[in-house]
């Protein structure tokens, strides 16, 4: 498998349509990932969300983190697991960046994807000055597990703060920061 891969507008658009597949199939197949968009999902929807990302990355106030390998039919590039690093622009915090949408499809989850992938966004992180890692999970998801061993520190829980695509129900969200040394 390849290394992963930052995305590059001039080379990686036509990777947008995998993205929105990887990002569909993680809402609405188990583990039911609370992702910014519920079922029904609407595919054009989902389509612009991701283009309207790739312009941050082209405005330089985000990164996509993307792991990709050949789908075994068709031999075709797909992505199969993704992660995003927020920049917001602020005086105040100018150390501090979000780590977000953190998908990898079903059947490539226990590879060690997500480690690769977070490697490669705390190099990016780090060269940018950005030492302060900020995110949020599910309360009781097996993201909650997978954090603390990448080094994340809890921080604490705020209830309600979701919903569930799985039934609508309001789920709790943990938080969690990592400083970059
Ligand atoms: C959470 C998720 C991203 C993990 O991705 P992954 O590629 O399977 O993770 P990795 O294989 O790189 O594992 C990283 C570490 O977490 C552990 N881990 C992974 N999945 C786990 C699980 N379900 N339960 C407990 N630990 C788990 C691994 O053992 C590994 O730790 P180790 O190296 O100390 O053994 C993946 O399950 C997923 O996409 N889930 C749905 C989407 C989601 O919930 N994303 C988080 C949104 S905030």
């Amino acid at each position: 498998m390849d290394e992963a891969i930052l995305y590059n507008p001039s080379l990686h658009s036509h990777l947008i349509p995998s993205l929105v597949s990887v990002h569909g199939t993680c809402i609405t197949q188990p583990t039911y990932s609370i992702a910014t968009f519920l079922p029904p999902l609407d595919q054009s929807t989902m389509q612009k969300w991701w283009e309207e990302r790739a312009k941050e990355v082209v405005s330089g106030s985000r990164h996509i983190i993307m792991q990709t390998a050949a789908n075994t039919s068709t031999g075709e590039e797909e992505v199969v697991g993704v992660v995003m690093l927020d920049k917001p622009q602020s005086q105040t915090v100018p150390h501090t960046a979000w780590v977000e949408k953190l998908l990898v499809l079903p059947e490539w989850r226990r590879k060690g994807i997500t480690k690769r992938m977070m490697v490669r966004l705390e190099e990016v992180a780090r060269k940018e000055g950005r030492t302060l890692l900020m995110l949020d999970t599910e309360k009781d998801s097996p993201a909650e597990l997978v954090y603390p061993r990448l080094g994340y520190v809890r921080v604490g829980e705020v209830p309600r703060y979701m919903i569930s695509p799985l039934d609508g129900s309001l789920k709790d969200s943990v938080w969690f920061y990592k400083e970059l040394r």
